[in-house]
């Protein structure tokens, strides 16, 4: 086998496999089938993976912090299936919106575990959440703050809430993403005396019980120094609102952003040595500055789905311009997989039915949708392949599928999840009917 095509399956979920006819497995289901099955495009989600990497963020953050609360941020991928996972492995959710929420509820998800956050959630929204009976509310902002003071107030509950801070600290990645500067729409900054009013309001509003503070910094985070820079900043606030206005830290979230390997050149710290870096900050820093030891809650988005998910694609028509570049078309794009056009993302890619050790060729990816930048992956190498063809892009478990859109009215592709030789829908693929089943005339 080719070395590249060797290393690119490392990117893969765990369970795969490559059988005697060079067929790509997954959770024990060959590729091929899954696509005779269900059709193309496919999203197919490994089990055995999911589950370990929410294992691995428990047991790496709670073996050096045993007060560590890990909650799966949902944004980067809900659907009901996966919730229930989250569920059973004993994790919570961070939701953002009145639609993350109820599909946490919908599977009676443990309403203390879950967080909600957003820089403009809407009383409707905030109403949801108190008569659930939510654990925490993230807030983001002053309006924010008398808004659900006084709605906790109308219905006679005193909420838990963490104030979200803006630290400025730029994490370094994609600016799309970054949300820990100063500039920008999410949370009160600690430069400008924000934050400080903010803790002080909070602390006197009649219906609301500030636990803490949250900070978020961006996604994917590229290195751990960030996150170190933040804490410091951060428990040297709390440590001042202490002395200003006996505010006790009892929990802390450094948010989530943790990056993971898309590429085989790529290098991203692991989930080991982010949770190192978080907990012996907070742990080195509030022993300095005679604070507890607050509990730590850990939102990780893309670091527990990306690798469990993998996009199949058919190869259709093709386009070679002599000495230019040879676009090779799949039956997806842009729809469900915005995020290379959006964030200028760059994927591997595979050929799913016959993975081999060829001489690999430099092709670009194309999708079907009406744009020029929908490109899935552009000069990539791949062992050489043609129209019918299956091909496999790794790591796209994360913000594909939440992203995906009826863009030129092409249907969202079905989805399954895979574990030990057994395959399950887990999402239909949409019919054309269900792209026009809320128009009326
Ligand atoms: N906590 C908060 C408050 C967040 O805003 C986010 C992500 C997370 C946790 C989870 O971050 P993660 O661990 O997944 O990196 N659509 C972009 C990513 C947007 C992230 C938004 N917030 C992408 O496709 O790269």
């Amino acid at each position: 086998m080719h070395q590249s095509d060797l290393s690119k399956l490392s990117l893969f979920p765990l369970t795969k496999d490559i059988d005697s006819r060079g067929h790509l497995h997954i959770g024990g289901c060959d590729c091929v089938e899954l696509t005779k099955k269900f059709g193309t495009p496919l999203y197919v989600f490994d089990e055995v993976t999911l589950r370990s990497k929410c294992q691995e963020f428990k047991t790496e953050f709670t073996k050096r912090y045993s007060n560590t609360l890990i909650i799966y941020a949902s944004k980067a991928f809900l659907n009901r299936a996966l919730a229930i996972i989250f569920k059973e492995e004993g994790l919570g959710l961070d939701v953002v919106s009145g639609g993350e929420l109820s599909v946490a509820q919908s599977v009676d998800f443990p309403c203390e575990k879950v967080c909600f956050h957003g820089n403009n959630k809407t009383a409707d929204e905030l109403k949801l959440a108190l008569d659930w009976g939510i654990g925490r509310i993230v807030v983001d902002n002053f309006d924010e703050l008398e808004l659900l003071n006084s709605l906790a107030h109308k219905t006679g509950a005193k909420q838990t809430i963490l104030v979200r801070l803006n630290p400025g600290v730029d994490p370094h990645t994609h600016r799309h993403t970054t949300t820990g500067i100063l500039d920008s729409k999410f949370g009160f900054p600690l430069a400008t005396g924000q934050a400080e009013t903010a803790v002080v309001k909070a602390m006197s509003a009649t219906n609301l019980d500030l636990v803490g503070l949250h900070f978020h910094l961006g996604s994917p985070i590229p290195d751990t120094s960030s996150y170190q820079t933040a804490i410091s900043l951060v428990l040297n606030f709390a440590k001042e609102m202490k002395a200003k206005c006996d505010f006790h830290l009892a929990e802390l979230s450094p948010g989530g952003g943790f990056a993971v390997k898309y590429t085989v050149d790529s290098k991203t710290p692991g989930i080991a040595d982010y949770a190192e870096a978080i907990t012996a900050k907070v742990k080195s820093l509030a022993t300095e500055l005679d604070l507890t030891y607050p509990k730590l809650i850990i939102e990780p988005g893309r670091a527990i789905v990306a690798q469990a998910g993998v996009a199949l694609y058919t190869v259709g028509s093709a386009k070679e311009i002599p000495g230019v570049r040879k676009y090779i078309c799949v039956d997806g794009g842009m729809g469900d997989n915005i995020r290379p056009a959006l964030y200028e993302a760059r994927y591997e890619v595979l050929v799913a039915n016959k993975v081999s050790d060829n001489e690999p060729t430099n092709v670009t990816i194309a999708g079907k949708y009406c744009e020029s930048g929908d490109i899935l992956a552009r000069d990539v190498s791949m062992a050489p392949f043609s129209t019918g063809d299956i091909i496999a892009i790794p790591v796209n478990g994360a913000y594909s599928i939440p992203m995906s859109s009826n863009y030129n009215m092409i249907p969202r592709p079905a989805i399954a999840m895979v574990k030990d030789g057994k395959a399950r829908l887990i999402r239909k693929r949409e019919s054309y009917k269900d792209l026009m089943r809320l128009d009326s005339i």
